[in-house]
């Protein structure tokens, strides 16, 4: 299962709270929720907007005009690709493609089935072990085609 909790609007409020000092504002806050839920629920945009003293229009086109941030669930799994300067260097563009060709999705995007969803991710920490991913939390370095085919069918189970 994908590592992300479920919906709660407690849960939610403590979030925005919690970031109520953070510079970068709204942008920074829709990140941490969907860090948190997988994607920015729609009861979330409200919230944010009363915290911050701002329209739900406002925020709603923040939300809407980066394409960073998911509307709907993740899929039962995650697969997150790291797109980041080492990762890249090893490899990592023809392995992103192929993983988008096996699901048949692009990037930041979720399987018909709702099964998988796939992402970039940039930096890992893994980058001494390039090309790297992790699948649900769990990291996965030293990735070839036999090893990301394999990853994919996981997620795919
Ligand atoms: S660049 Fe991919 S793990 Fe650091």
């Amino acid at each position: 299962m994908n590592a992300y909790e479920p919906w709660s609007a407690a849960r939610c409020n403590e979030i925005i709270t919690s970031h109520s000092h953070v510079e970068g504002g709204v942008i920074v806050i829709l990140h941490a929720i969907q860090d948190a839920f997988g994607y920015v629920p729609e009861p979330a945009i409200p919230m944010i907007a009363e915290a911050r003293n701002l329209s739900r229009a406002e925020v709603h086109g923040v939300f809407t005009f980066y394409h960073d941030f998911r509307h709907e669930p993740a899929g039962k799994r995650v697969l997150k690709i790291c797109r980041a300067e080492a990762c890249q260097a090893a490899g990592g563009d023809a392995l992103a493609a192929r993983a988008e060709q096996k699901l048949g999705v692009k990037l930041g995007n979720t399987t018909a089935d709702d099964r998988v969803t796939l992402e970039p991710i940039y930096c890992l920490g893994l980058c001494a072990t390039a090309p790297s991913a992790m699948l649900d939390g769990k990291l996965v370095g030293r990735l070839d085609e036999k090893r990301m085919d394999a990853l994919v069918a996981e997620a795919q189970r």
